[in-house]
């Protein structure tokens, strides 16, 4: 497969007599995608049915004309401020009961049906317009749900919503009562009409019924984006697409990406490292113009498993871009340094190793007014060239001479669920547990012994093309993905299988996968401070828990608790650190006939079904097989 490169671009920001030099720039630099639309609802439709859209007609002229592929967003994220006075209750509310205000965007909330009758109608207004119009090839929905927190909402919409899909979900309130445990506290309801959102209790609300908000809440993105879907579909046969975050796990982007056709995500690496990632203070400061090394590859491959949940024929994931790459320093971050001289062509290359089709840098100019004027683009605001923008070019370049890198399949599996993400989150238990570092935890020390990983989804029925499947921290498993686990080599744990779907503890205690003979009896939380040593010079932190059973034990804590059991299917039975996880990887590897690397500290491979590529993340060169490579370099050789 070809891949492009692409920018987003905001014809709304500029004089129209600058558009048909933009375009022609954008040409001339490589770029073969534009995507517009996003946030111009206000000048679209400055009053309630007052429609202004022949500007956005020459814009999508100018650019098609000029050779460009337009991705049509629909706008949205931004309802312009009259959509208050028709709608005053459809702003989101935070977890405080404070509605969240007009002035920047995502303020609507997504279960307020009048404004959900508003998306469809601008979408279909957009559909109708421009479906056939042959320079829109691709349509994205919306822009990044849950963007600054904004799945959940504790609005009087959502309460009435979540009232309905409990009364859906469990048809009498004795069967909410009994999932939930009510009679704990005297909690019981006789009228879904009672239940109250999960926010504003006195001391913590009952862990099933924040994991049902969750549900709910997700569930309500997946719907708002289906709506738009259907529209879109009715007029177009383009690709549908959105554009998800980095480290976000507040809905289930599976079931979103079951309605779309190609998963994109929004990339940043620098400022995703100082504002969302764990990692000590050296690390960072390593890093600090690199961005970590394996974060932008686990969103890659996580989003090339949420493309593939839309449907798609290869075997190794979906269909899958980068829709906003950072160009440079952002604004939204702590702290906002530039990246490294080449990181702009290393993140691309990265992308498309990984299997993206298209890496869209975001943005083309630099606006000098409102919230982001401090954020790079791959212009300047006064036109001339920014820093990115030579990369840019050479990564156009580079791929006229290297078109081809198919995706591989790996021969590791990590399962990912959205599901634990939101069960740990109601009931982390310790201060620390949380599924989205516990997964990237896992996934790093994959990286740092050279492997490629494909994440896999929750109901995966089929594990027989992985040579190793690990599935750390999955609440509660699937019937399907049971008994694909009792077949595979696999890792689980801790916290694997150890809840029913209402977040309670089963009877018989967990894990019950067959052929694994092992109960979780007891569970442990740590401060930092402390650590379960291990007979092999490893240790746990932060969880740790007690086995019983006649699995056979691998691994034991210093103190005598098994910490792995299990033959093919094995358990493990706290949180490693590091240099631990290395050493148990490594192991299996071993055992499991999988070849692996022992990388200095930021060189990072990813094999395509052609090519090895070898990136320096780190900020002084690096060799890999006698190669030299550069900070910020990037090599490649043939397989
Ligand atoms: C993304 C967003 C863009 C822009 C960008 C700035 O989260 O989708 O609209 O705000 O961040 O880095």
């Amino acid at each position: 497969m070809k891949r492009t490169l692409g920018v987003c671009y905001y014809p709304e920001h500029w004089p129209e007599d600058i558009w048909a030099d933009d375009a022609a720039r954008m040409v001339k630099a490589g770029i073969s995608w534009v995507r517009i639309g996003e946030f111009a609802w206000s000048r679209l439709e400055p009053s309630p049915e007052v429609f202004t859209f022949d500007w956005l007609d020459r814009a999508i002229d100018v650019l098609g004309g000029a050779g460009l592929k337009v991705i049509l967003g629909t706008p949205t994220a931004t309802p312009p401020r009259w959509m208050l006075d028709k709608h005053p209750d459809m702003l989101a509310v935070d977890e405080q009961g404070n509605p969240r205000g007009f002035g920047s965007r995502r303020h609507y909330c997504f279960s307020h049906r009048g404004y959900r009758e508003e998306s469809k109608r601008i979408t279909r207004i957009f559909a109708e317009r421009y479906g056939k119009n042959p320079h829109v090839a691709a349509w994205q929905t919306d822009n990044e749900y849950a963007c600054h927190d904004t799945t959940r909402s504790y609005s009087y919409a959502a309460t009435e919503g979540f009232q309905n899909w409990l009364a859906q979900k469990y048809q009498s309130t004795d069967a909410l009562n009994s999932a939930w445990g009510n009679v704990f506290w005297s909690m019981e309801y006789d009228d879904f009409a009672d239940v109250a959102l999960p926010n504003l209790t006195v001391t913590e609300p009952n862990h099933p019924h924040l994991l049902d908000f969750y549900r709910y809440s997700s569930d309500m993105v997946v719907e708002f984006n289906r709506e738009q879907v259907d529209v879109i579909r009715a007029h177009t046969d383009a690709p549908i697409i959105h554009n998800y975050m980095g480290r976000e796990t507040s809905f289930d982007h599976f079931k979103v990406g079951a309605d779309l056709d190609i998963a994109s995500w929004d990339s940043y690496p620098i400022g995703f490292l100082s504002d969302r990632l764990d990692g000590t203070p050296d690390h960072k400061l390593r890093f600090l113009r690199q961005g970590d090394p394996d974060n932008q590859a686990f969103h890659h491959d996580i989003y090339r498993a949420v493309g593939r949940a839309g449907g798609n024929p290869s075997p190794a994931g979906g269909r899958w871009w980068v829709m906003e790459q950072q160009p440079g320093p952002v604004n939204w971050a702590p702290y906002n340094p530039a990246p490294l001289p080449g990181m702009a062509r290393l993140w691309a290359w990265e992308a498309f190793a990984h299997g993206a089709e298209t890496v869209c840098y975001f943005r083309w100019r630099q606006a000098p007014f409102a919230q982001e004027q401090m954020h790079a683009g791959l212009l300047r605001p006064d036109s001339a060239d920014a820093p990115a923008m030579a990369e840019c070019m050479q990564v156009a370049e580079e791929m006229a001479e290297l078109p081809n890198v198919g995706t591989a399949r790996a021969d590791v599996a990590l399962v990912f669920d959205y599901e634990s993400a939101w069960g740990w989150e109601a009931q982390p238990q310790g201060a620390d547990f949380n599924m989205f570092r516990l997964a990237f935890a896992a996934y790093r020390a994959c990286r740092r012994l050279g492997l490629n990983v494909d994440i896999l989804p929750p109901d995966t029925a089929d594990l027989s093309a992985y040579k190793l499947t690990l599935a750390p921290g999955l609440m509660h498993l699937s019937a399907t993905l049971r008994a694909a686990l009792s077949q595979a080599n696999a890792l689980i744990g801790p916290r694997t299988d150890t809840k029913d779907e209402n977040l309670s503890i089963p009877t018989p205690m967990g894990p019950n996968i067959a052929g694994l003979d092992t109960t979780v009896t007891l569970t442990e939380s740590l401060p930092p401070q402390a650590s379960v040593p291990l007979e092999n010079g490893g240790q746990f932190l932060h969880w740790r828990e007690h086995l019983e059973g006649d699995a056979p034990v691998q691994l034991r804590s210093t103190d005598g608790h098994p910490a792995i059991v299990g033959d093919t299917l094995r358990y493990l039975a706290g949180w490693p650190d590091d240099p631990t996880w290395d050493m148990i990887l490594r192991a299996l590897c071993d055992e499991h006939g999988i070849p692996h690397h022992t990388l200095p500290d930021g060189l990072r491979l990813r094999d395509t079904d052609t090519h090895r590529f070898v990136f320096n993340y780190a900020p002084e060169p690096l060799a890999w097989n006698g190669t030299e490579i550069a900070p910020a370099g990037v090599h490649w050789e043939p397989l």
